[in-house]
């Protein structure tokens, strides 16, 4: 299909697909992010014109992210438009600089870090409580780095209890919920001895929590392209870079609608059902804790949006056999997010409250996982900044989505 393309229609993609320079890293000064009413024929050219769709699953309205030269050209396409931010550049800027920090004190949760920084995160905040968690590794990526996490357990000992896993940044973009995940492990170990109720919760599960489950990715968006969403594989025959790793599990992965079939998509599915290495880890991770002690809980923590969806994503009439009580505990979770600072969260089943997905993580950890609950989590904002919340966000965000959180495991 690639290979029939018009010239002018190669054109126009190359002038909206962001190429960065070797070396360089693209600058989104003057670009903006639009909301397009979008219908199935323009959808395309839409994409076309893009540097980056933020919300790929949806159709009918598309957040993206355009350059000053395309503006013109994608809004003619459309019957409505609406500016949800003015210049990326400038929201960039707000962002923060990119810092290391002294860890593992509360000042590491007012900044985004290093990719090397949050590995030393872990490994410090584990050597400060060495006989209730360690260090683990969870399959490596499609560059050799290591998918590194935390596991911590309280009094029954290591590995007695049932396992909560929680994955963050699979979405590489998505740099919120690194510290967001790494806050609660923050919580649980440095509040265990002084806190009641999160002993209670770190005496009642094993939890396994790998922040940053797309490393290659969240390097590609520090080095080269801030807006970067896949992992970096390469597909023989085609110059398009990158799997969707939530688009990659190995249940219902084939079916229609919930993912592409284009090497150049966002939510670009892979050749073969889990076929991303990164996938293959999280996958063992996921049935080796099946098979062990089992699964309670599985939060795979996303942004933007706030919604907490859970199965099924592959088919919007189906619901899970639990559905009433996933309802119950999201809908607690919601009320506590409220109750610190107002953050308004929709919650529903994933397929009929924001959009299809298939091959996605919870519907694997639902089904093949046998996890009792499973969640996904779609943080700040709601499009206003976007996967590049500022820095004056980051502490506000890892409280409310720790106080849903502590919710959830006490219900759970
Ligand atoms: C699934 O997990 C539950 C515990 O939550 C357990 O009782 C049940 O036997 C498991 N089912 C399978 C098929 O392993
Ligand atoms: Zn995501």
């Amino acid at each position: 299909m690639k290979s029939i393309l018009t010239s002018a229609l190669l054109l126009s993609t190359a002038l909206g697909t962001v190429v960065p320079r070797a070396g360089k890293k693209v600058d989104y000064n003057g670009f903006k992010v639009l909301r397009v009413a979008s219908t199935d024929d323009v959808k395309a050219q839409i994409e076309n014109l893009a540097a980056h769709v933020l919300n790929p699953g949806r159709s009918a309205q598309l957040d993206v992210v355009v350059s000053p030269d395309n503006i013109d050209a994608l809004t003619a396409l459309v019957s409505e438009s609406q500016v949800l931010n003015e210049d990326v550049g400038a929201a960039l800027a707000e962002e923060g600089e990119v810092t290391a920090y002294a860890v593992p004190s509360e000042s590491w949760f007012t900044a985004y870090h290093p990719y090397a920084d949050h590995l030393q995160f872990l490994r410090d905040l584990q050597a400060g409580y060495t006989t209730q968690s360690e260090i683990v590794t969870v399959g490596t990526s499609v560059q050799g780095r290591v998918l590194t996490g935390i596991h911590i357990w309280g009094s029954g000992g290591k590995g007695s209890k049932p396992a909560v896993i929680i994955h963050g940044n699979v979405h590489a973009r998505e740099w919120i919920t690194s510290v967001t995940t790494e806050y609660f492990a923050w919580q649980l170990l440095t509040k265990y001895a002084s806190d009641a109720s999160v002993k209670a919760l770190v005496d009642k599960f094993d939890f396994y929590i790998t922040p940053i489950v797309n490393p290659d990715g969240f390097v590609y968006t520090q080095t080269t392209d801030r807006l970067w969403r896949k992992n970096r594989q390469t597909v023989s025959g085609n110059s398009c870079v990158g799997r969707d790793i939530n688009r990659n599990w190995p249940y219902k992965w084939e079916a229609p609608g919930g993912a592409s079939t284009d090497p150049c998509s966002e939510t670009y599915k892979g050749q073969a059902a889990g076929d991303a290495p990164e996938n293959r880890g999280l996958r063992t991770q996921v049935d080796s804790l099946r098979a062990s002690r089992g699964i309670r809980l599985y939060l795979d923590v996303h942004s933007y949006g706030q919604y907490i969806l859970w199965p099924y994503g592959y088919d919007c009439n189906l619901r899970a056999e639990n559905d009433a009580q996933h309802r119950s505990i999201a809908t607690r979770a919601q009320t506590a997010i409220r109750a610190v600072s107002g953050t308004a969260y929709t919650i529903g089943p994933s397929c009929s409250t924001l959009y299809a997905t298939t091959g996605s993580s919870t519907d694997y950890t639902d089904v093949t996982g046998n996890s009792t609950y499973s969640y996904t989590y779609e943080l700040r904002d709601k499009g206003t900044y976007g996967f590049t919340l500022p820095a004056n966000q980051i502490q506000p965000t890892v409280r409310e989505t720790w106080a849903g959180v502590v919710s959830m495991l006490k219900d759970a």
